[in-house]
């Protein structure tokens, strides 16, 4: 009996000393992956400053002509309108693009279209889906995500090729097909839905146009 306690005890201590050792191992874990979190988040810092100094002229050309196009623009009514008003102007591009057949000038709208299309995802991620993640429906949100990471793949394909070679205008095509199906759910399913939700239109859509600016100045070199 007293044995047997002997044992308990001892297999409480060990369960003790091996919990202890756990605690320290997950302590160790998850000091390292923080570690590793922050040195992740400090490469991916370093990679968007390289990116931005790497920006292909053609990219950094069509920033500073938007720039300069935005100034003389008077602002959306609200973030809806803002948003409606990038999607005619994508689609309008797309349109031209089908019609050209100088090379230069199809790399010259190409890296139009890919320069307004990052812009225009990377102000709705920042601003519109995470309060409309709280506000509506989040499955079209989420979806919406998937889009736009499916769209920045392509985008960032084209901007790596020329217009010369194989699958150039495929890949332009396929591009301004999925940015068409995206637009059509945000404007039937996701924008009524935010028109009733909570969110306060008007100032998000200065909070939106406020990025844009900042976001193509960046882009252009001019900040
Ligand atoms: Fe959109
Ligand atoms: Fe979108």
């Amino acid at each position: 009996m007293a044995q047997r306690t002997k044992t308990k005890s001892q297999t409480s201590s060990r369960k003790k000393t091996a919990s202890r050792s756990t605690t320290r191992r997950s302590t160790t874990a998850k000091r390292a992956a923080a570690g590793r979190k922050g040195g992740r988040a400090r490469a991916a810092q370093r990679k968007t400053a390289s990116r931005r100094r790497s920006l292909p002229p053609a990219i950094a050309k069509a920033a500073r002509e938007m720039s300069r196009m935005m100034e003389g623009l008077s602002a959306p009514s609200d973030a809806i309108a803002l948003l409606k008003q990038d999607h005619r102007e994508v689609e309008a591009m797309f349109q031209q693009f089908e019609q050209l057949d100088s090379k230069p000038e199809k790399a010259k709208l190409a890296a139009k279209i890919c320069l307004s299309l990052t812009v225009h995802a990377l102000i709705e991620e920042e601003l519109l889906y995470p309060p409309a993640h709280e506000e509506i429906e989040e499955d079209l949100v989420d979806e919406a995500i998937v889009e736009h990471a499916g769209a920045k793949q392509l985008i960032a394909e084209i901007e790596a090729m020329k217009p010369s070679e194989h699958l150039y205008d495929a890949k332009v095509k396929v591009l301004s097909e999925y940015v068409k199906h995206h637009v059509k759910e945000e404007e039937n399913e996701m924008f009524p839905q935010l028109r009733s939700s909570g969110i306060d239109l008007e100032d998000l859509g200065e909070q939106l146009m406020q990025r844009k600016v900042e976001l193509l100045a960046r882009m252009g070199g001019k900040a």
